[in-house]
C-alpha cells in the first residue's frame, strides 16, 4: 500500500559533519517526487534516511522525525530492517546480485521474507514483478540466466522488480538513469508513470529535464556555501517549480546558472 511521508526538522550527520540540515517536506502517496540539486548538496544522503539506509554507514545518525503513514521510523522500537523492507531502494549502477539467475534475482526478498515459499506462488511473484517493471516479454524464455547477462536498462529493470516483488510502500530510486543510454532512461521514466499508481515513488536526479517529465512535486536541494549544510531550499508542484519558483536561487538553478 503506498504511504505518505512526513519529515520534520530532519538534521543528517556523518559523524560530527552536519551533512544536511532543517528539512521539512511531505512526500504524497501514490505521486512522484524528484530532488534536484548541484552535486554535494545532500540528495543521496537525504533519499537514505527514508528507509534508515543512511544509518549503516558508522557514525552517521539523524535528529528530527520521518514520519510513514503514522509510524515514526526512528523511534526505538522500530527495527531498520523491516523499514528498508517496506521502502525499496534502486541504485545508480543497476546492481543484480552477481551470481544469481533473472528468476533468483526477483524472488530473493521473498525467499528472506517467508522461508516456505511455494514454486508456484514464487513463479506468480517472479512474473508479475517482471510485468510490472516491464521486463517479463523480455526475459521470460531464460529466467535461468544470470541477471548480469542483461543489458543494463534490462538490469535496471530487472532491480526494480526486484524491489518491487515483496511489495514495499515506497519506492526511493537514487538517479536511477544515470547510468543508461536514452531509450533505457525513456523505458524506465515510463515504467515510473506506471508504478505510481500503486507505490509513493522518490526520485534523485541530476537531469531537471526528467524532474520535470516525471515527477508531480519537486524538492531543490543546495549549499549556502562550501563546508556549509545542504538544506533544502523550496519543495513545490512540479509545474510551479519548472515555471514559476518561490525562490531566486532556484531559478538561478533550473535555467541552469549554476550547479
Ligand atoms: N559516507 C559518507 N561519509 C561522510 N560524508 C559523506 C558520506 N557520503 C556523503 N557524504 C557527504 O555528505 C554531503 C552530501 O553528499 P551526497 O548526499 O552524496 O550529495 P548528492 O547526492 O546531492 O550529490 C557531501 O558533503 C558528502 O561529501
Ligand atoms: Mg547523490
Amino acid at each position: 500500500m503506498a504511504k505518505s511521508i512526513d519529515v520534520s526538522d530532519l538534521n543528517i550527520y556523518y559523524g560530527d559533519f552536519l551533512a544536511v540540515e532543517g528539512v521539512n517536506m511531505t512526500i504524497r502517496a501514490k505521486a512522484v517526487t524528484a530532488f534536484i540539486g548541484p552535486s554535494g548538496c545532500g540528495k543521496s544522503t537525504f533519499l537514505r534516511t527514508l528507509n534508515r539506509m543512511h544509518e549503516v554507514i558508522p557514525g552517521a545518525r539523524v535528529e528530527g522525525k520521518v514520519v510513514v503513514s503514522g509510524q515514526s521510523l526512528y523511534d526505538s522500537s522500530v527495527d531498520p530492517v523491516a523499514v528498508r523492507r517496506q521502502i525499496g531502494m534502486v541504485f545508480q549502477r543497476p546492481n543484480p546480485f552477481p551470481t544469481m539467475s533473472i528468476y533468483d534475482n526477483v524472488i530473493a526478498g521473498s525467499k528472506l521474507n517467508s522461508k516456505r515459499l511455494k514454486k508456484a506462488d514464487a513463479d506468480a511473484i517472479v512474473e508479475k514483478s517482471l510485468r510490472g517493471a516491464n521486463l517479463w516479454t523480455e526475459v521470460k524464455d531464460r529466467l535461468s540466466k544470470p541477471g548480469m547477462g542483461l543489458s543494463g536498462g534490462q538490469q535496471q529493470r530487472l532491480c526494480i522488480a526486484r524491489a518491487i516483488a515483496v511489495e514495499p510502500d515506497v519506492l526511493l530510486m537514487d538517479e536511477p538513469c544515470s547510468a543508461l543510454d536514452p531509450i533505457s532512461t525513456a523505458a524506465i521514466e515510463d515504467l515510473i508513470q506506471e508504478l505510481k499508481s500503486e507505490y509513493t515513488i522518490v526520485i534523485v536526479t541530476h537531469n531537471m529535464q526528467q524532474a520535470a517529465r516525471v515527477s508531480d512535486d519537486t524538492g531543490f536541494f543546495n549549499l549556502k556555501a562550501t563546508g556549509e549544510p545542504g538544506h533544502l531550499v523550496e519543495f513545490n508542484p512540479t509545474t510551479k517549480m519548472f515555471t514559476n519558483p518561490d525562490e531566486e536561487s532556484t531559478e538561478a538553478y533550473i535555467s541552469g546558472r549554476f550547479g
